[in-house]
């Protein structure tokens, strides 16, 4: 109780050191571990079906097939629902422009729109089944985009608009999209992305897609390909108000989302409809206790899977009035996001801990002007927020009122995981811990043999029982779903990270236990940067590390040998992060670069990622315990030793 007591001392937290019994909570869980089909399917009732399902879960490991037989469409639980209801005049968005402008988008606004785009979709040739590519900014025309395409049944594909032309290439290629759309430009911290000009580029080597539909943003001049893209605006002057939603399959794809794992290929991550949306529907409302009155503003860019779930999906099928912002936090001053708080009257701000970290490095002076009061409810995701971040954000942002969600998930899970529910019960909260599993998540930590270890020791998290928001698939790559999440402790999902469970029970989340880094939130495989730095001509091997940021958590370091005839130098330093910049894009932007004259690897050729690390951050390499096996720590040692002296 040790935690406890000091939070409850030192910030007035409603803290009952009594913890246990956490009686609607332990009930809610208990019932749903033990009973799951009969717990889902109360669920899945909230959602309106065209056909409910003969069989709640098909569970044939490693697929899990919910609410099978069942029919029903996304679009329709995000707007149709709420037309039919007095929330037709209720605000769904209100969107704010980076430099300044808004528009305020009504639900009754939202369904026309989603119509009238579906329309467009529809008369470009898009069948059920089919796949798009969305490459946008923060614009309404992004979710709108979404739910067009899941009403006639094509199948989205986001690409946040920070990827690099290749990013976009690779990812068009995996799904064979026949359509992207994007915009003419972006606002980024008072500069505009070229957007069209990056997608041209992108698609030179794309041979699936037939159209490109810009959305005007920026007004800028760019490159115009006759018959090949088409302005949104000149679609929408013959779409037709209203496109009937198709009743999709349960477990047919609502979309694919690429991220990053431990191969240089990104892993398309496919979800499907039914399970996706209950589970989404269901924790969005555990989780943030969302009420009508409620004003949700989830931070994250929609290309991310938080920005799919809890922008788009969950909070739009409550019929919630969300904010979506389109532009930096820190423009044109840091105070930016405040003020957006007081202009709106935001009641629950989720963001991660990389954003308050900046925030707290600047100061609560920028905080001085602005009403805050209407907040109730803080989140956090994406990576472990550290306690000092949290009580900054406890005590200046929610004024020591608003309770901190820390919610732990991925875009593999497709909603949060581990996290206080307050919609559920109030649960005494301890900074720096996601606390405890929704219902029906059946998690445990486990050492590498998968055996449960006890209280206080770190190990990794599985998941022993399918959820509805499980991932379907790796888009293409059976296998490798497979053998990334299944393989390792057969019958369960191994997340990739590792964690510790508290005498309380409570989780804390410690990081990836894999070769992916968190870079400011941002997930990257180390295989992924390798491959893109291996590409520069001046390259003959390289290695990626992270070390600890005080405000991006990690921040990228590479070790790098060069050709026999290069000469170590900064400019060959800049050169090699512009590659990066342009193989990737700027999230892959390496902090420290090292050239040294070989790689530390074991006997067999592995590369002793620890020795890498514990050079990268500075420790001790005797500091670094890790849970994997890789070289004798003698020969660890010897490589630290020779990395050490020839680093330049
Ligand atoms: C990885 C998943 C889906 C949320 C956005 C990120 C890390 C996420 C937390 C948290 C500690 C966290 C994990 C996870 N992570 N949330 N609350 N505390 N770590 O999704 O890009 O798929 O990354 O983010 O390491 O595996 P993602």
């Amino acid at each position: 109780m040790a935690d406890n007591e000091r939070i409850s001392t030192s910030l007035n937290l409603p803290v009952d050191t009594r913890i246990w019994p956490l009686k609607r909570y332990t009930d809610m869980h208990r019932f749903s571990i033990e009973d799951p089909e009969h717990f889902w399917s109360e669920e899945a009732r909230k959602l309106d079906w065209y056909e409910t399902w003969d069989k709640v879960l098909d569970w044939e490991p490693p697929y899990a097939r919910w609410f099978v037989g069942g029919k029903l469409n996304a679009s329709y639980q995000c707007v149709d629902r709420h037309v039919k209801t007095w929330r037709k005049s209720k605000v769904a968005i209100y969107w704010e422009g980076e430099t300044g402008e808004t528009r305020v988008l009504s639900y009754s606004t939202l369904y026309r729109d989603v119509n009238r785009f579906a329309s467009i979709l529809e008369k470009l040739g898009v069948k059920k089944g089919d796949k798009i590519a969305l490459y946008m900014p923060m614009v309404p025309e992004l979710p709108i985009f979404m739910l067009a395409a899941c009403r006639i049944g094509a199948v989205h594909t986001v690409i946040f608009s920070g990827f690099s032309a290749q990013a976009i290439a690779d990812r068009v290629n995996d799904t064979k999209a026949k359509i992207i759309i994007t915009a003419d430009g972006g606002y980024r911290r008072g500069k505009t992305i070229k957007l069209k000009e990056i997608t041209d580029e992108a698609v030179q080597d794309c041979p699936s897609i037939e159209r490109i539909i810009v959305v005007k943003r920026t007004g800028e001049d760019i490159p115009w390909s006759e018959g090949k893209d088409v302005w949104l605006s000149d679609l929408l002057t013959d779409a037709a108000k209203y496109v009937e939603p198709e009743p999709m399959e349960s477990t047919h794809p609502l979309y694919i989302l690429y991220t990053s794992g431990t191969t240089g290929k990104p892993k398309g991550i496919v979800h499907g409809t039914g399970g996706y949306l209950v589970y989404n529907h269901s924790a969005y409302k555990w989780v943030f206790d969302i009420r009508e009155d409620s004003v949700f503003w989830c931070t994250a860019d929609v290309g991310w899977v938080t920005g799919h779930s809890n922008i788009v999906y969950a909070p739009l099928s409550h019929g919630a009035a969300i904010v979506l912002y389109e532009g930096a936090p820190d423009y044109p001053e840091i105070d930016r996001w405040w003020d957006i708080i007081d202009k709106y009257g935001v009641t629950v701000l989720y963001t991660s801990p990389t954003a308050i970290r900046m925030f707290m490095r600047s100061g609560e002076k920028w905080l001085e002007k602005y009403d805050l009061s209407t907040l109730e409810l803080l989140g956090s995701v994406g990576e472990p927020i550290n306690p000092e971040a949290w009580e900054w954000y406890y005590r200046y942002i929610g004024k020591e009122r608003c309770p901190i969600v820390d919610t732990w998930w991925q875009t593999e899970t497709g909603g949060i995981m581990i996290s206080p529910t307050p919609g559920i019960e109030e649960i005494p909260l301890k900074p720096g811990s996601a606390t405890l599993p929704l219902p029906g998540v059946d998690a445990v930590i486990v050492d590498n043999d998968g055996n449960e270890i006890p209280p206080g020791e770190t190990g990794l998290l599985i998941i022993k029982k399918p959820w509805p928001g499980i991932m379907m698939d790796i888009y293409g790559d059976s296998d490798r779903y497979r053998e990334t999440y299944w393989s390792k402790f057969p019958g369960s999902y191994y997340a990739g990270d590792f964690a510790m469970r508290d005498k309380d029970g409570y989780f804390w989340m410690l990081g990836r236990a894999d070769e992916v880094l968190k870079i400011a939130g941002h997930r990257i495989g180390t295989a992924e940067v390798e491959s893109a730095v291996i590409s520069h001509p001046s390259v003959t091997e390289v290695a990626v590390a992270s070390k600890p940021d005080e405000i991006k958590g990690d921040a990228l370091v590479l070790f790098v040998t060069l050709r026999e005839n290069e000469k170590p130098s900064d400019e060959l330093k800049k050169e090699i992060n512009k590659h990066l910049r342009e193989n990737i894009g700027p999230i892959a932007t390496a902090d420290e670069i090292y050239f040294v004259d070989s790689m530390p690897k074991t006997r067999s050729g592995k590369i002793m990622r620890r020795v890498l690390k514990a050079v990268a951050s500075g420790q001790d390499i005797g500091d670094l315990t890790t849970l994997e096996d890789e070289g004798s720590v003698e020969e660890a040692k010897r490589a630290y030793a020779e990395l050490l002296k020839t680093k330049k």
